[in-house]
């Protein structure tokens, strides 16, 4: 019968006989399915993986901090810490477009993660020959049932990396479920702000501003995210809701009235949603009084901000995401 217990002996014992002296390398996006790839892998060899984190200064408060200590605390992992906060903020300088940002977003990714890989198998020792995936079970069903015959090959466009150089895939969540890879992750001693989190967008908070992405803007945002966090928590409503991205409507201002003035400040918006798989998605209906905690503390903690509104929109027609 299926336990946790077993699937992790199983796959420990799968991954060394694979890897066997040789090293491994793993990217970590802050998400739960590469944390407990990366923890399942690393249970197995050890210091024969390193692990890279781009941060892409897109991320929520306390993310990376969460990924470069909560994380390597419970694993013991190799962490590559790439900061590339500087390189993405000129790169999407002056871009409002959100598939533009998209884009954009994607390639200095690609860029940076393959330029670590590039510095990690520079080093002396032995040759690093596997890529750690989270693929899960859904994933490979949606992309046609794999056939096992996982060889990626790098990107020739970018530099630094051999030319031809392949990597065989290390995918030990292909047979789980979601809801499997966190009983997985918790067996493994993850913390359980790492196992039970929400979905958040690769693309981070630079796709949740409409409008251009600035340093200050992003600041911004990051405030008012974590304050809608933290009351989401304190009322218990994590696991009712299936995430509630936070949005900054940077290119609209309103007249407010604060303190002895008139203000011109920009809107949040809040977009809790309830989903069983983000295909289809409705609008929370939040307890009321939440909702105005939430609006007092972020109109009064966060600057430039003086007005706080509420997404009702289903999923069609509105996405989850506002770009
Ligand atoms: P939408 O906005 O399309 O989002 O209704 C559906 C779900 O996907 C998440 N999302 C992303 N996740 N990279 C990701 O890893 C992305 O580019 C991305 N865009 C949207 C979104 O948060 C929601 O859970």
């Amino acid at each position: 019968s299926w336990t946790t217990g077993s699937v992790i002996e199983e796959q420990v014992a799968a991954i060394r006989e694979q890897v066997g002296d040789r090293r491994a390398i793993c990217g970590l996006s802050g998400g739960v399915d590469s944390a407990v790839a990366a923890a399942l892998v690393q249970k197995a060899i050890g210091s024969q993986l390193t692990c890279v984190y781009v941060d892409h200064g897109l991320m929520r408060k306390g993310e990376t901090e969460q990924v470069e200590k909560d994380f390597v605390a419970a694993t013991g992992v190799q962490l590559k810490v790439v900061d590339a906060e500087e390189r993405f903020l000129q790169a999407l300088a002056g871009v409002s477009d959100p598939e533009e940002k998209r884009k954009i977003i994607g390639r200095e990714f690609i860029r940076v993660f393959e330029q670590a890989q590039a510095e990690i198998i520079a080093d002396e020792g032995p040759a690093v020959e596997f890529l750690v995936q989270g693929t899960l079970y859904p994933d490979v069903v949606e992309s046609g049932g794999g056939t096992g015959t996982a060889n990626i090959k790098s990107h020739h466009n970018v530099g630094g990396l051999p030319e031809d150089l392949e990597f065989q895939l290390i995918e030990p969540l292909r047979k789980l479920f979601k809801d499997e890879v966190r009983m997985v992750g918790q067996e493994l001693g993850l913390p359980e702000e790492i196992v039970q989190r929400q979905p958040f967008p690769g693309p981070g908070l630079g796709i949740r501003i409409v409008g251009e992405v600035t340093k200050e803007r992003l600041d911004l945002l990051r405030e008012a995210d974590a304050i809608a966090r933290e009351e989401l928590t304190a009322a218990g409503l994590d696991r009712d809701i299936w995430q509630c991205p936070v949005v900054l409507l940077a290119d609209v201002r309103s007249v407010g009235v604060q303190g002895d003035g008139r203000t011109y400040g920009h809107p949040i918006v809040l977009r809790p949603v309830s989903s069983e798989d983000a295909m289809t998605a409705d609008w929370s209906r939040l307890p009321y009084e939440v909702l105005a905690r939430i609006s007092t503390r972020i109109t009064n903690e966060v600057e430039d901000v003086n007005r706080v509104v509420l997404d009702v929109t289903s999923k069609p027609p509105g996405t989850i995401e506002w770009e």
